[in-house]
């Protein structure tokens, strides 16, 4: 269910007919010094959801190379799965191309633009052999918007997202059918992958990524991008890794504990793989969320508030770490701020000695001395969205207030000077502040799994307010809302979210094509 919106980028060619080739002379590094990266993205893995941050999930292998490595405590990833891919690929944010609401659905004819330079093809330009395993989720509707196409060597994996862990189906309603449709989504580079059916998709993509590594010809450096399966819905997982979790009286929650485990065990084996074959002592490993936990699907983020799909810290605020022999202080704690948008230019610049003088305009920051040397990071700012067209499609419990516009006159200050519409759904952080506006979506402190659901009531809180202020340094939990307090802030930051605003590509988010329909034998992929 998603409402129909048609808006197409312009057409930006006679830009792009300027353009010059220019030829680089790299001060770069060689061949052999240019680490191997390993970039591990885990699917709707929450704040609350990994042992390190109190979980009474057991994550031994994420807790132990995090510890050795640098965590990220002030990291933020986008509240959705297609967004912070996007952003991961581009190193920009979603209003710059045309993506800045929800995500692709599988008969949607649109992908990120063709004229976006990924980060594999620059770490491709940089030297690099580069494979992708497991979840792309960019579009596919036509096979230049494949991952083989955007600068991956090989691709094994699925297109779309929500399939089955075991049969790798996934079920859809075309809406201009009416219909919902069951097919494949697994594929070997671009040809359908049969043969895998009844294998657990964690086993399989961690296996698929320790054979690349074997394999791997270690002159050259080596760029993999894993992006799991877990631990989104369903819960699906073997029995062998919820048997810990007896203790665990909610069957969501255990289940959901089974799949972390199981994820834990796959970065271990990654892990494993590249010191056997003597890749590690050069090797950076990335681990990171794609968003926040969905609590309706067993996962948590306590105690920040809201959840995946919202604004709150609850959705954006991910976990992430860095792993390498290469780190200058390995073993610290990072509160830096760090977005996900920052890691092409950390990768590519930072680490692999390449250029990204090609790419359009970035909105990440090369961030790897702040990871490796504790310097300051570069970002000051972080946009975190701005969605005209927002909606939350899950339930949220108690029915949260939606907003108008006559409780932002009720404040009693005047917006008229910013001319940013606070209506819309947007966030913006600003050192330690965070200023929201319009309806962030689900607002609930969800309680901590096992323990009482008093916390989660919040009928006792101030009603929602179309413009908030936070103090996210001194109150990540979102709790003291200090606009009134604070109007200079609120007044600077309304002005620069109308400042992104006004540089925002119109949104494209078409209806469903019919045409994606893959048949009775068919799986889903590009069918224009
Ligand atoms: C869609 O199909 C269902 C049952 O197959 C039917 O009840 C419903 O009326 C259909 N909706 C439309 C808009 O045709
Ligand atoms: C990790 O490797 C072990 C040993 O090869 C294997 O039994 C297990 O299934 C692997 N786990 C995952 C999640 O791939
Ligand atoms: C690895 O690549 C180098 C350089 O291309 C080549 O000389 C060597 O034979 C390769 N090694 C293996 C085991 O294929
Ligand atoms: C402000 O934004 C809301 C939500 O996107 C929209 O419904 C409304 O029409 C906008 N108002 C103006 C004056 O543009």
């Amino acid at each position: 269910m998603h409402i129909y919106i048609n808006i197409y980028i312009n057409e930006m060619s006679s830009l792009l007919a300027a353009s010059v080739l220019l030829v680089l002379s790299l001060p770069g590094l060689s061949a052999a010094q240019q680490p191997h990266v390993v970039l591990v993205l885990a699917d709707d893995f929450g704040w609350y959801d990994v042992g390190y941050h109190g979980s009474e999930i057991r994550t031994p292998n994420l807790d132990k190379l995090s510890a050795g490595g640098v965590r990220l405590e002030n990291y933020y990833v986008q509240p959705l799965c297609t967004p912070s891919r996007n952003q991961l690929m581009t190193g920009r944010y979603q209003i710059h191309t045309g993506m800045q609401h929800q995500i692709i659905w599988p008969c949607q004819p649109y992908c990120v633009p063709l004229d976006e330079e990924l980060l594999p093809q620059l770490m491709k330009e940089a030297g690099y052999a580069t494979h992708m395993v497991g979840k792309w989720h960019l579009g596919m509707y036509k096979k230049d918007c494949l991952p083989t196409r955007r600068g991956f060597d090989t691709y094994f994996g699925y297109l779309t997202g929500s399939e089955d862990y075991y049969s790798h189906v996934r079920c859809y309603h075309i809406d201009p059918l009416n219909r919902t449709h069951c097919a494949l989504d697994l594929r070997d580079g671009e040809e359908v992958a049969t043969g895998y059916k009844g294998l657990y998709s964690t086993e399989l993509f961690s296996q698929r990524a320790t054979s690349l590594i074997e394999k791997h010809n270690s002159t050259k450096p080596l760029f993999l991008y894993v992006a799991l399966q877990a631990v989104h819905a369903p819960l699906q997982v073997p029995e062998r890794y919820t048997a810990p979790y007896s203790f665990i009286e909610d069957h969501n929650r255990r289940m959901y504990a089974g799949m972390v485990s199981a994820m834990d065990e796959a970065v271990g084996n990654i892990t494993l793989a590249l010191q056997q074959e003597g890749l590690w002592d050069n090797t950076v490993l990335v681990f990171s969320t794609d968003n926040g936990g969905q609590t309706l699907s067993g996962g948590s983020n306590w105690p920040l508030r809201g959840r995946k799909w919202s604004l709150w810290e609850g959705g954006i605020r991910g976990v992430g770490f860095v792993a390498s022999p290469l780190l200058k202080r390995p073993g610290t704690v990072s509160r830096e701020l760090i977005h996900i948008s920052d890691w092409l230019p950390t990768l590519v610049v930072g680490l692999a000695g390449g250029s990204t003088d090609r790419t359009k305009p970035l909105d990440g920051f090369n961030v790897w001395n702040t990871i490796s040397k504790g310097f300051a990071s570069p970002r000051l700012e972080l946009l975190h969205n701005i969605d005209p067209l927002y909606n939350d499609i899950a339930p949220c419990p108690g029915m949260r207030r939606q907003l108008t516009l006559a409780q932002v006159g009720s404040s009693g200050r005047s917006r008229a000077n910013s001319g940013f519409n606070v209506s819309i759904h947007a966030a913006i952080r600003s050192s330690n502040w965070k200023l929201l506006t319009g309806y962030p979506g689900c607002d609930i402190w969800f309680p901590r799994p096992g323990h009482s659901s008093s916390e989660s009531r919040s009928s006792d809180v101030d009603p929602l307010n179309s413009v908030m202020l936070f103090d996210v340094e001194k109150d990540p939990e979102e709790r003291n809302e200090v606009s009134a307090q604070f109007p200079t802030v609120v007044d600077y930051l309304l002005n620069r979210l109308h400042k992104y605003q006004q540089s925002a590509l119109p949104i494209n988010f078409p209806a469903d094509d019919p045409r994606c329909d893959p048949g009775p034998t068919g799986a889903w992929g590009p069918w224009a």
